[in-house]
This record gives C-alpha cells, structure tokens and sequence, in this order.
C-alpha cells in the first residue's frame, strides 16, 4: 500500500506538471495522450464534469506511458468509479474527509483541494501532506500559496486554477510546491478542434519551464 501512495505522487513531482483535462467525448481521449507523450508530459487528470470522463480514463489507464487520474471527484461514490476505471490518483476542488478516507481504503492517493488554513488543518489532521491549493489564481496566487505555506511548513501543494503558462516557472521555483495542474495545456477547445500538435507544443513548453525553474531554484546563488 505505501508504495502505491508514494508512487503516484513521486512521479506528479517528478513531472510537475498536471494538465487538467475535460473531455466531451472520450474518441478524442488517445490523442490526448498521444500528445502529452510526444511533449514529454506523460500525466492527465481527467475531469469527472462530463459523461466521457469514465471512458476516457478506461482507455488511457490501459497506457503504460501515462499517469492518469481523475478530478473533480466530488463524492466517495465518484472515487470508487475512477479507480474502478483505472485512475491511479484522485483530485478533489475541495476538502471532504470521506472522499480521503475513501481514497485510503482504495489505497489510491488523493490530492484534496484546499483553499484556507482550516481546510489546511483538515487535511494535517486527515493525514495529507499534499494538497491541490485551488482555485490559486483567485486566491491570490503565489503571495497566497508563500502565505499558507508559512504556518503548514509540512505541507505540500499543487497550485491550480487560473495558472497560466506566463506565472507557471514563479509556482514551480516555490520548494513547498510539488507540481503546477491547470488546463491550459489541454484544453477544451484545442480538444475539440483535434489541434493535438499545439497540445504537444503547450506541453513540451510547460516540462521545459518547470526544468529551469527548478535548475534556478536549486542553484547556488
Ligand atoms: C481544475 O479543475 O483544477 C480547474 O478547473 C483547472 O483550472 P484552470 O481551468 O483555470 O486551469
């Protein structure tokens, strides 16, 4: 069990990156990963927003390249569906402790969504040590993450909501942030358009700019 927890967030570390995806129709879904494979950016969480998502995650899951999981997952229920279908992480907006608990049981690591110190406290007191801090562009972004990371230094976070390429490298360079999630990347409407190239494009950009970020922040001054 320990290995299963730690493997999933080992590897969202070491990629550092964690395209938020919604897919309206599961067919798009191995482009998709054709594409984040080909940017160096082998990780997906699909949504559980529209009817696809189950789908999608059956087909990609199958993947040995990829890392999937699924967000949006708003109940205990839900949890059980994406592991059923093949999600090797969870991602929550929010913090609900039967959603984690539930996640435990399936021996599935789940990234709980935070966005106070009290949700912050929750999710210490649950166990979790690493959170999704969202939606972090609302919240304040970076000055809001260094804010919460001040009091919580055991905690971990996965800024996401509102992220954009231009503020990725400044979330990344922060050493209580283990990877940046957004759907900017891969988007909805790119998706649609089947524009899988410029997937590969935003993706290998993201991978590029987490990589000197962290050579930066890891450099002697
Ligand atoms: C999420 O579910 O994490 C967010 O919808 C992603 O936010 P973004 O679309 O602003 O990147």
């Amino acid at each position: 069990m320990a290995r299963a927890l730690i493997g999933a967030l080992e590897q969202i570390e070491a990629i550092g990156v964690v395209p938020v995806v919604v897919l309206d129709d599961a067919r798009s879904a191995p482009a998709l990963g054709e594409a984040l494979i080909a940017g160096g950016l082998p990780c997906a969480e699909i949504t559980f927003r529209t009817d696809a998502a189950q789908a999608a995650i059956e087909q990609l899951g199958q993947d040995p390249r990829l890392l999937v999981g699924a967000g949006t997952v708003l109940t205990p229920s839900q949890a059980e569906h994406a592991v059923a279908a093949g999600a090797r992480f969870i991602v929550s907006p929010g913090f609900d402790a039967d959603v984690v608990r539930r996640c435990r049981e399936l021996e599935v690591p789940v990234l709980p969504g935070i966005a106070t110190a009290t949700d912050a406290m929750a999710a210490l007191r649950e166990g979790i040590d690493v959170v999704k801090l969202f939606p972090a562009g609302a919240l304040g972004g970076l000055p809001m993450l260094k804010a919460l990371a001040a009091p919580f230094p055991t905690l971990r976070f996965v800024p996401t909501g509102g992220v954009t390429q231009a503020q990725l490298a400044d979330y990344a360079r922060h050493p209580a942030v283990v990877a940046v999630g957004g759907s900017w990347i891969a988007p909805r409407e790119l998706l649609a358009e089947g524009r899988v190239e410029e997937i590969t494009r935003r993706a290998s950009e993201a991978v590029a700019t987490v990589a000197e970020a962290r050579d930066r922040e890891r450099a002697p001054a």
